[in-house]
């Protein structure tokens, strides 16, 4: 679904990815994982379109995607969430997801009713799938810190993706936020038929999580391969997973 070849991008002369490779096939639960500072967050901002590489390439279902900008990337069907909760703070939680399933459909709010209530049954459904419904009527900006990475992933779900992409979906979680949120993203991938690639410090959350996993340092992948495999990398035992 996504390939991602030789990506290089600097900020001045600093380089911040610099080689990076990465492949997601079709109903993967990708991991990028990597130290503090390796490039994961920038590498997220490449493919989906908020930074520009300065060589390499992205392939998303065949199709170059490279250097397009944001909205067309998301048009495609690549959503994502940031590392810092991204949501309308004084807006309910509906109308945060509403708003994104009108984007999406490109209606607005003078349209005729059969189109709004279309969007309603969406904008609920979507909800309902992330367990916020009885939220609903809450402002977003009075939820609890996990409940708002939540309502940030039930926004990019309003982009009707098929790759969805999570910039660290649980930090800052308590354990128990980390592991409902968890047990979502899989119930996603494998209930909607959503593929998903997110970065995580957490190794108990990507080894249990992921279908396969992608290990940065210094802007560049060391590894890229099956959970198993990569636990058992010496170069990625020695530089991330502290020998363990
Ligand atoms: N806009 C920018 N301008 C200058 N340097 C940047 C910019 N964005 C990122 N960097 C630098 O690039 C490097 C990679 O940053 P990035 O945010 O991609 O790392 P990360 O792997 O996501 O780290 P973390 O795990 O802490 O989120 C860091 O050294 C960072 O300071
Ligand atoms: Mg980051």
């Amino acid at each position: 679904m996504l390939q991602v070849e030789h990506l290089h991008k600097s900020f001045a002369d600093f380089k911040a990815v610099a080689g990076a490779d990465l492949t997601v096939r079709q109903g993967d639960l990708v991991a990028v994982i990597g130290p503090n500072g390796a490039g994961k967050t920038t590498l997220f901002n490449l493919i989906t379109g908020h930074l520009t590489p300065d060589r390499g390439r992205i392939l998303f279902k065949d199709v170059d995607v490279t250097g397009l900008p944001a909205h067309e990337i998301c048009r495609k069907g690549i959503a994502r969430s940031f590392q810092i909760a991204n949501i309308f703070p004084r807006l309910s939680v509906f109308r945060n997801v509403q708003v994104s399933v009108l984007s999406q459909k490109k209606l607005s709010h003078t349209l005729f009713r059969p189109a709004q209530t279309l969007v309603v049954e969406e904008t609920n459904r979507i909800l309902d799938s992330v367990g916020l419904s009885d939220k609903k009527l809450d402002i977003a900006g009075s939820l609890s810190h996990g409940d708002k990475r939540v309502l940030e992933i039930a926004i990019a779900l309003g982009n009707e993706p098929e790759l969805l992409i999570l910039d660290e979906p649980t930090a800052g979680m308590s354990p128990d936020e980390t592991t409902t949120t968890m047990d979502l993203v899989k119930r996603l991938a494998t209930e909607q038929g959503l593929t998903i690639l997110f970065c995580e410090h957490d190794m108990d959350v990507v080894f249990n999580v992921a279908t396969s996993i992608m290990v940065m340092q210094h802007g560049q992948t060391i590894i890229q391969g099956r959970p198993q495999e990569v636990r058992q990398n010496v170069t990625v035992q020695e530089a991330y997973l502290g020998g363990a």
